[in-house]
């Protein structure tokens, strides 16, 4: 009983640990500042300004971080991106992800018959 008390503690001390340390290292401010070097291409406002990228604002800021981390191990290939995201930390694909998640869109869709 002790034990499993024991168990429960560290577990939730263990979260509350790896929570803290993510919201820590997700930084929107900094994120927008190296969005610098995603601009050309997805725009600071994650619209992307040439037609063969994708639009990446406010998409969630798990699923960013994981194509980027996917990019950066080879899980997902693409010549230009592959190439990006080894130039990236954790703290910076944590940072980029948060700017890019915190844009608010508005869609519109077409009227249909
Ligand atoms: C020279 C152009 C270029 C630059 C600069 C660039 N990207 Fe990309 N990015 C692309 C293209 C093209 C794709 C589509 C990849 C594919 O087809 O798989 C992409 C895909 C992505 C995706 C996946 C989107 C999705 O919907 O799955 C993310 C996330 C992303 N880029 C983030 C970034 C970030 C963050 C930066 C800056 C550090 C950056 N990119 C810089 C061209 C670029």
């Amino acid at each position: 009983m002790i034990d499993r008390l024991l168990l429960s503690c560290l577990l939730a001390l263990a979260f509350g640990v790896l929570a803290a340390q993510t919201s820590w290292a997700a930084d929107a401010t900094a994120g927008r500042k190296k969005a610098s070097a995603c601009q050309t291409c997805h725009g600071y406002d994650g619209i992307a300004k040439i037609p063969t990228a994708p639009h990446i604002a406010g998409e969630s800021q798990i699923y960013l971080e994981n194509q980027l981390k996917a990019f950066r191990s080879g899980k997902r290939e693409h010549e230009i991106m592959s190439v990006i995201a080894q130039q990236l930390s954790d703290e910076d694909i944590a940072d980029l992800s948060a700017w890019y998640s915190a844009i608010i869109i508005e869609v519109i869709v077409p009227e249909t018959q």
